[in-house]
């Protein structure tokens, strides 16, 4: 079983994927933090560096690294995963691709000016935030089969709705059941 979370930047992907992970007792891999460790440059650099086609290259590839092998995963995708169309095929396909979602407001508060986003400065407004989510809304859509709201809930309120909306621990029991 493969969960990929996607979602815009501050919808809480990382921080749910890993409660996901301890419920399910599925590994976690959080595709920007595997981006960064293989290439040894944060996010930033890469973007400043090499520019943002060249990150979506190795998103692209990782991702289809992922879905080729045959490995139980909770995937943390980063907010463009969406953008390129091998990738919405791929995360489509999938039955257990979620969409967690934020009001513009929960973005700033949670991510804006993060060093780490080269997408997401200090000086980004909540009407610039909501701007640009509007524009990714119908993809993300396009390839989710559940969307979930987070801001009024705990990382474990949102992990819990998704394995119940889902049904997982029970596909979980099937496919460990059938594997041994
Ligand atoms: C991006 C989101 C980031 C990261 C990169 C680009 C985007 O991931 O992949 O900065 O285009 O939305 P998070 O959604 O984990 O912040």
């Amino acid at each position: 079983m493969v969960v990929y979370l996607i979602g815009f930047m501050g919808t809480g992907k990382s921080v749910v994927g890993l409660k996901l992970s301890r419920k399910l007792n599925i590994p976690l891999l959080d595709m920007d933090d595997e981006i960064v460790r293989r290439d040894g440059r944060p996010i930033p650099e890469i973007f400043a560096q090499d520019g943002e086609d060249a990150f979506r290259d190795m998103e692209e590839a990782l991702l289809r690294e992922i879905a080729d092998s045959d490995k139980d995963l909770i995937v943390s995708c980063g907010g463009g995963i969406v953008l390129r169309e091998e990738n919405r095929r791929i995360l489509k396909e999938n039955p257990y691709t979620v969409q967690l979602l934020a009001m513009p407001q929960t973005i700033a508060k949670r991510a804006g000016g993060d060093p780490n986003r080269p997408l997401l400065s200090d000086t980004v407004s909540v009407d610039e935030i909501r701007s640009r989510m509007e524009k990714r809304m119908p993809l993300y859509r396009e390839c989710a089969s559940l969307n979930i709201l987070t801001d009024s809930y705990t990382s474990n309120e949102t992990a819990k709705r998704i394995i119940d909306q889902l049904n997982l621990e029970e596909s979980r029991r099937k496919e460990t059941g059938s594997k041994a």
